[in-house]
């Protein structure tokens, strides 16, 4: 029964929608395990680009059942202007699921975001979120009085859990001068959104054991990355979720042995956006070039990233708590014409030399970090297909992170596009992405 997830090793926008897609061919489903209209997955298939926030990409693939799991929060009004572009482009969504457990976020949840994050950036301060709502609805679910998908198809218990919602957050919108929100309102609209999913809210967990029972493939697709992590990553400046592949597990519907194989997604330099530590964060020509030549703008908020050389401490510990068997190593090209290219491999902090990845953000702030350098190449290496019309200046990049990750890399992108794909040998992404299913 093999279950492969899918996760990024950094802060988010490794390109995992690319690897979803390069699998997709051998796999029967694949499971958004978390997050939720944060995350913007960028697919390129032919002319045509592809960006979607709430559906997995899977959804690409008429063969597929996309799959939104227990532990996403939904915004209905996202997911519903999303199936309609997508039937707009002739891309059917019919068998698109969504589990009955998932959470619902409200309106009132964008707007205590927005709130909560505008009073704090007027005085500098704040996470840098995508004020899309996800911290207040993941602490409505903690807090046991979220609103779940299934329940938008129960009118009783709806205008119940919505009266009671409402009466503390109209409280709180107040206390930042926002407006509230009127029951009956968002009772007929959350009521219109339950009559407008129905055929598509279900047990997704009893999908998800059954396909993988009957041997199917299943692809776990992880949104943000691990240092997003709400226990993993650089907290308070994090997602509100577990993008970790442990995330799968709880928000997918899956038991930790039932997780046949980890790809972790690496971009061949850093990127952030939002606020927190970024040790290897460069404010000069070369950080210019990763961010204007990796077109790093956010795809939900049009944010520019902020972009810096590859981290090797973070690298390590992401490798481990995700348990990643191989790599995909994204954004190759994205290098070309730099003359020197820099890895980091310590840090140094109160003059003590560090390699383990600190958990504390002010540490971690006050971390300097010490590089290792690579010769750059000046070749345009977009059109490579094999590892070996690589330069070899580009050939010992890649190996210096493969030995010092920790982890095999079997898949190089050197473009957005499905061809711009290296396959680094015959080991277990490149059979899966065969289409055999097979996972070595
Ligand atoms: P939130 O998830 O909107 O609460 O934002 C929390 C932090 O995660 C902020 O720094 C966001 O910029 C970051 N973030 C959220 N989603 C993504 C994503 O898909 N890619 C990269 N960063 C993200």
């Amino acid at each position: 029964m093999p279950a492969t997830v899918i996760c990024g090793l950094q802060w988010g926008d490794e390109g995992k929608g690319k690897a979803t897609d390069l699998l997709a061919s051998g796999v029967s489903a694949v499971v958004r395990y978390q997050g939720g209209d944060n995350a913007g997955h960028t697919v390129v298939v032919g002319d045509e680009v592809f960006k979607l926030h709430l559906v997995p990409s899977g959804v690409l693939h008429p063969h597929i059942t996309p799959i939104i799991g227990p532990g996403v929060v939904v915004n209905p009004r996202t997911l519903l202007t999303e199936i309609e572009m997508l039937a707009g482009r002739g891309i059917a969504t019919d068998k698109l699921r969504v589990s009955s457990a998932a959470h619902v976020l409200m309106p009132y949840h964008v707007a205590l975001d927005a709130a909560r994050e505008g009073a704090a950036a007027s005085t500098g301060g704040g996470i840098g979120t995508t004020r899309r709502g996800i911290g207040p609805a993941y602490g409505d679910r903690a807090w046991r009085t979220g609103i779940r998908m299934g329940d938008l198809l129960e009118p009783d218990l709806l205008r119940d859990r919505l009266a009671a919602a409402l009466t503390e957050k109209n409280v709180l919108l107040a206390t930042y001068g926002a407006d509230a929100f009127a029951l009956d309102d968002l009772l007929r609209e959350a009521l219109e959104w339950g009559s407008q999913l129905a055929w598509a809210i279900t047990d997704t967990t009893a999908l998800v054991q059954h396909a993988l029972a009957a041997g199917e493939h299943v692809l776990f697709e992880g949104a943000q990355g691990t240092l997003l992590d709400l226990d993993h990553g650089t907290y308070p400046y994090v997602t509100s979720s577990n993008p970790i592949a442990g995330g799968a597990c709880t928000g997918g519907g899956i038991g930790p042995l039932q997780v046949d194989q980890v790809l972790g997604i690496l971009k061949a330099y850093s990127t952030r956006v939002g606020s927190g530590p970024l040790p290897t964060e460069l404010h000069d020509a070369v950080g210019e070039h990763l961010t204007e030549v990796g077109r790093e703008y956010g795809t939900t908020t049009g944010r520019r990233r902020r972009s810096g050389w590859l981290d090797f401490v973070p690298l390590r510990y992401a490798v481990q708590v995700n348990s990643v068997s191989t790599i995909m190593l994204n954004k190759l090209d994205i290098l070309s014409g730099l003359a020197e290219i820099k890895v980091c491999t310590g840090y140094r902090i109160d003059g003590r030399l560090v390699d383990e990845w600190p958990l504390n953000v002010a540490q971690l702030e006050r971390a300097e970090p010490v590089y290792e350098s690579f010769p750059g190449w000046t070749e345009d290496i977009s059109a490579c297909r094999s590892v070996d019309e690589l330069p070899a200046a580009a050939r010992r990049y890649v190996a210096a992170i493969e030995e010092r990750a920790g982890a095999p890399i079997n898949v190089i992108s050197v473009g957005p596009e499905r061809t711009q794909t290296l396959s680094v040998d015959a080991g277990r992404v490149t059979s899966a992405r065969r289409g055999t299913g097979a996972v070595a």
